[in-house]
């Protein structure tokens, strides 16, 4: 038994994306005014699949990651992996039968998938979530081959102590305030600024990427380091 199905911090996010699920994508477009598509973009074009690969998607959510993996280069086989059921319903929902992708019910910190089993990896928007972010980047290390990315996207920590200051005061007021119309809940979106601090800065983050095991490890920081996409090569 992990500690998402233990209770705890891991119990309290998966029943509140439950909750979010039916809304989650439209709340997304609005909050980042549809920015978040070019933000997964460069993401992808950082993994640099290879043609017919077999990607694998953490915290897949509703599936937004898998269907831009699979718009940019439909030979690929993408598995998006989440703890939540209504997620990844939606995500299926969203599938055509003709999209070569599957959706699994997985805790990112125990992966049901043998070691070496992907050409990939990639996350968005979820790493400050997971209770144990070293767990996650363990488990992600031990399913890629060797030579394999895994790739990171999510908000960060700006630098510049002015420009976060305009960041945070959008992120902790305004984000709550849409969130809890568009989405339906507000305590979940009061919830998802508040994760970002207790999570790692992005140079601290890039070292824990390095402690996993990761070769090369880096980020490219986006909109002044609000937002950030780590990466690493499994050696
Ligand atoms: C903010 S959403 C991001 C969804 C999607 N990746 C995206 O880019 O839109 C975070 C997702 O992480 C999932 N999640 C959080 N902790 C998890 C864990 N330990 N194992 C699996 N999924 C988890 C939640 O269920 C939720 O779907």
């Amino acid at each position: 038994m992990t500690m998402a199905t233990a209770g705890g911090k891991g119990a309290f996010v998966r029943e509140m994306f439950g909750r979010i699920a039916p809304r989650y994508d439209l709340a997304n477009r609005l909050l980042t005014a549809g920015l978040d598509e070019v933000w997964r973009k460069k993401a992808i074009a950082i993994l640099a699949p290879p043609r017919g690969g077999t990607i694998l998607d953490l915290c897949c959510g509703t599936g937004d990651l898998v269907f831009h993996l699979l718009r940019v280069d439909p030979t690929l086989n993408v598995t998006g992996a989440d703890f939540c059921e209504p997620m990844l319903a939606r995500a299926r929902e969203r599938a055509s039968s003709r999209v070569r992708a599957s959706f699994v019910e997985a805790d990112v910190m125990e992966l049901p998938f043998a070691d070496s089993a992907f050409d990939g990896a990639t996350m968005g928007f979820s790493l400050r979530n997971v209770v144990d972010v070293d767990a996650v980047l363990r488990e992600t290390l031990r399913v890629l081959r060797p030579g394999a990315r895994f790739v990171n996207l999510d908000v960060s920590k700006a630098p510049n102590r002015l420009w976060k200051r305009c960041f945070d005061a959008y992120f902790y007021g305004v984000v709550p305030l849409i969130g809890g119309l568009v989405g339906g809940s507000r305590e979940a979106y009061t919830y998802l600024p508040n994760s970002l601090t207790h999570h790692p800065n992005a140079r601290e983050l890039k070292e824990r990427f390095a402690r996993a095991g990761f070769d090369a490890p880096g980020y490219l920081p986006l909109v002044g380091g609000s937002i950030a996409i780590h990466y690493g090569t499994k050696p």
